[in-house]
């Protein structure tokens, strides 16, 4: 099948950078985004490109090549799916808060209203892609639903996982390590496999089986995830043996074996997908009774609580084991930098266990707003929204959300950190004034010739 039209259900982190360069490298073919969510398209339509929902290092340029040519934004839905040959999938799948599966499973809900959606919509054969990160067998529910319409219209399935991390979404997606397609019909993939090969090479572009494509982004996120808290539960070792957890990354790292990238020690993984992704791997195991596999992968997210709950418990202790009614400021919200994504951000878990613990905490994020970091903290639910409220402030100035506090909790590894003039806000605090880096992204000695008392992770 020829594309010219592509549709995409789902304008959020994964769906607007993939099709923003899509659209880019394939100038021929429409590309239309469409979302239930309108305040969010409309956002997308700004003239304004600096207010896009989503902040990604170099989307802005690209929205703003493409916008209106070949790329769209759009709340008609259902018109979408018709015009289109090929529709992507790019809904959230998030754990299930309700019923079987609790906090384990991802709840397909808004994947299965796509498919009904398209179901119900199309005349014409299409080419349907799951773009979304999806518990393995999926495609098998999205098959039944669209297959069961009663029409005569033909619908292949693709698997096509979304490799990009946020925060280098565009330089990902414009040199990725692989593409990866699974499906059943030779001649569905290689039209998937045609719009990729404008720019990316055939030899990057992997064709799988369906459920080895599902499974695989999966393993791919376990595997990552598995990284992190392995170094992490080796900084904790570290800090009890005077061994220093960068030098060991970098030791291990430059085994061709191992490999150098994602060794840094943090206080945890945060992100829309590692924790997610593992959840769904647990339960997909334990259901076929798999529970020593579960249990294997089960202790990443373990671990990774635990250091979570270590950072914000040593913070508390060298606080001469009170928090209560002190300014504690925290230099980062979001989960990684260069995004303005906060899900499952290791600042929520933080903030709320000192707030528990009585303190009052200033936020200053480059890219966040005080609204989201309420919000964040809001759907825990571990107090009222009014003492979130009280008890949180968002700060536009990293120099005023520093004065007067007790301490600094660095949460975030957002470069500009590094630059601060930080005699000018060592000035500014309470003495002794404590530095937690959460990320060692700072100079040890600096910090301690400024006056600081500076503790870091794993060394
Ligand atoms: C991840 C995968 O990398 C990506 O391939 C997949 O498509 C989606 O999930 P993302 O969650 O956007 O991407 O960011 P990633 O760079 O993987 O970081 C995830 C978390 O791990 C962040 O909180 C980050 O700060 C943390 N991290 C990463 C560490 O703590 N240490 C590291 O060495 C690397
Ligand atoms: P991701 O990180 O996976 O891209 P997001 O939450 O950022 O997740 O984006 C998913 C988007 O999908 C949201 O903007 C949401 O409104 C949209 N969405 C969810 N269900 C539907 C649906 N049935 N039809 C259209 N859009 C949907």
């Amino acid at each position: 099948m020829k594309i010219t039209n592509i549709c995409c259900i789902g304008a959020g982190y994964v769906g607007g950078p993939t099709m923003a360069v899509i659209a880019k490298m394939n100038p021929k073919i429409k590309v239309t985004i469409v979302d239930i969510n309108a305040e969010r398209i409309a956002a997308w339509n700004d003239e304004d490109v600096s207010n896009l929902p989503i902040y990604e290092p170099g989307l802005a340029k690209i929205v703003k090549e493409t916008r209106g040519k070949n790329l769209f934004f759009s709340t008609e839905i259902d018109q979408a799916i018709s015009e289109s040959e090929m529709i992507f999938i790019s809904v959230n799948t998030p754990t299930k808060t309700y019923g079987k599966g609790k906090g384990m499973a991802a709840d397909l809900k808004y994947v299965e209203l796509c498919a009904r959606n398209i179901a119900e919509v199309a005349t014409t054969d299409k080419i349907v892609v799951e773009k979304s990160t999806l518990p393995v067998r999926t495609a098998q529910a999205i098959k039944s639903i669209l297959h069961n319409t009663g029409s005569e219209v033909k619908f292949e399935i693709l698997s096509n996982p979304e490799f990009l991390a946020e925060g280098t979404a565009i330089e990902d997606l414009l040199n990725p390590d692989r593409v990866l397609i699974g499906g059943e019909s030779e001649a569905a993939i290689e039209s998937l496999a045609k719009v990729y090969g404008s720019w990316v090479s055939q030899d990057r572009i992997l064709r799988t089986n369906i459920w080895s494509s599902e499974l695989s982004k999966l393993t791919a996120n376990a595997f990552l995830a598995q990284r992190i808290s392995s170094i992490n539960a080796i900084s904790e070792l570290c800090e009890h043996t005077e061994a220093n957890v960068s030098e060991v990354a970098k030791a291990i790292g430059m085994d061709s074996r191992i490999g150098s990238k994602f060794l840094n020690a943090s206080i945890g993984f945060g992100g829309s997908c590692f924790q997610k992704d593992i959840l769904n791997l647990v339960y997909i195991a334990r259901s076929y009774g798999l529970n020593a596999v579960a249990d294997y992968w089960e202790q990443v997210i373990i671990l990774n609580d635990h250091q979570k709950r270590r950072f914000s418990d040593n913070l508390i202790s060298t606080l001469y084991n009170t928090v209560s009614g002190k300014k504690i400021a925290m230099l980062g919200w979001a989960f990684k930098k260069d995004t303005n994504d906060t899900r499952e951000s290791a600042a929520i878990y933080v903030a709320d266990h000192l707030l528990s613990e009585q303190a009052h905490i200033a936020v200053y994020d480059p890219k966040v707003s005080g609204i989201k970091i309420q919000s964040d903290l809001n759907y825990l639910n571990t107090r009222t929204e009014e003492e979130n409220n009280d008890l949180v402030k968002a700060f536009e100035d990293p120099y005023k959300a520093t004065e007067n506090s007790h301490a600094i909790a660095i949460m975030t590894e957002w470069d500009e950190f590094k630059t601060y003039n930080w005699g000018k806000i060592y000035d500014g605090m309470k003495k002794p004034a404590f530095i937690f880096d959460g990320r060692n992204i700072l100079d040890k000695t600096e910090m301690e010739t400024i006056g600081f008392e500076y503790s870091s992770i794993g060394k």
